[in-house]
């Protein structure tokens, strides 16, 4: 029986960071083993808000080198550069004729951006390129060209796959036949929304991350920072709305959650001992990853060379799926 197909990008926009790695990294990676994978660097979406040809170049390197630390086989999982793959922005084109408009005014990234413009009593469509508006059409063609049935991502993304789902009904619908695979989210409660250093779900456009492969001198530091309450050391916490402990969570087994919880309700335990545990189990936890990472962003040969080799294979199955979509629509 063959295999479904699971598919996830990220974005070059910034440094990977704790929440990439929960919510679609290392969520992806367990998928490869029932899966067929096809992980990518989503580059042409991170030009919606990146101009500059050295960060886009170099966050490619970290985003590559973190699927491939974290554990992703190439051999096992198809690893490759959106913009290598044409058809893409060919499918994407296509499928901006089965888009309302309305379904674009939507989006929540287009949405806030109006939103932020209309409060500050600015044009509503001020800093809102095209790209940005059109994002979810993008994001469906990535999706759809590669037939994915399963697509691991974190919460923030659910309304850009229910658009996807939207979008190829639509174009299912109309020619009576399934030419479009619907994909369904994988998104998992636990780790779907992360929090970020400010209480905030943590994200490279809010400034609030913890990025995966900090040196521990760095880390440590940077989890020092994490908001908490003012309350002294005496008085008894409570874990469940800590930011630290929502983070601990994520790392820690049952038991050790449980130590620490009984820290918290005990009173005596300042947060500086508590972030000092965050920072241990964090740091355990990584340092395998961190290591791997630390030579295989040394080595960008390496890297170029499995890009190359997935981005070819890549385009293989894309255009067989084109030529497929693009008969059935009468061309
Ligand atoms: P960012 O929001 O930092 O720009 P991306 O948009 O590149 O990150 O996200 C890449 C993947 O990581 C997506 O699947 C996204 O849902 C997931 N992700 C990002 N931030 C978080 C978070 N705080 N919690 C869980 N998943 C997240
Ligand atoms: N939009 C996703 C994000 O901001 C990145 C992305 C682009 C993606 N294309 C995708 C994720 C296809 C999953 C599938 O994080």
């Amino acid at each position: 029986m063959n295999k479904g197909i699971s598919l996830t990008g990220i974005k070059p926009t910034g440094t990977p960071h704790i929440g990439n790695y929960f919510g679609a990294i290392k969520p992806a990676i367990k998928l490869t083993k029932d899966y067929d994978a096809r992980y990518f660097i989503a580059d042409y979406h991170a030009l919606n808000s990146t101009k500059d040809p050295k960060k886009i170049k170099k966050m490619t390197y970290e985003v590559a080198a973190t699927w491939l630390a974290c554990g992703l086989e190439p051999d096992k999982a198809l690893v490759y550069k959106q913009s290598q793959v044409a058809e893409t922005f060919e499918l994407s084109t296509i499928l901006l004729a089965f888009t309302a408009k309305g379904l674009m005014n939507r989006a929540h990234a287009y949405k806030a951006l109006v939103q932020k413009n209309s409060d500050l009593k600015r044009d509503i469509d001020d800093g809102v390129n095209m790209g940005l508006f059109t994002y979810p059409v993008l994001m469906a063609a990535d999706i759809l060209l590669f037939d994915s049935d399963v697509v691991p991502v974190g919460k923030d993304q659910a309304q850009h796959l229910e658009m996807t789902i939207d979008i190829a009904q639509s174009l299912n619908h109309i020619y009576n036949k399934d030419i479009l695979t619907i994909p369904k989210p994988l998104i998992r409660k636990k780790t779907q929304n992360v929090t970020g250093l400010d209480g905030r779900k943590m994200s490279k456009s809010y400034n609030n991350t913890i990025p995966l492969f900090l040196p521990p001198k760095k880390l440590r530091k940077l989890i020092m920072k994490i908001v908490t309450n003012s309350q002294s050391i005496e008085e008894v916490k409570s874990p469940d709305d800590c930011n630290v402990f929502k983070l601990y969570k994520l790392f820690a087994s049952e038991q050790q959650q449980e130590k620490l919880r009984e820290k918290y309700l005990a009173g005596g335990m300042g947060w500086g001992h508590a972030k000092q545990e965050l920072f241990e189990i964090m740091n355990e936890t990584v340092e395998p990853m961190r290591e791997k990472y630390n030579i295989l962003i040394e080595n960008k040969k390496y890297i170029d060379d499995i890009l190359e080799t997935g981005s070819n294979k890549a385009r293989e199955i894309a255009a067989k799926k084109m030529e497929y979509i693009k008969k059935n629509l009468g061309f």
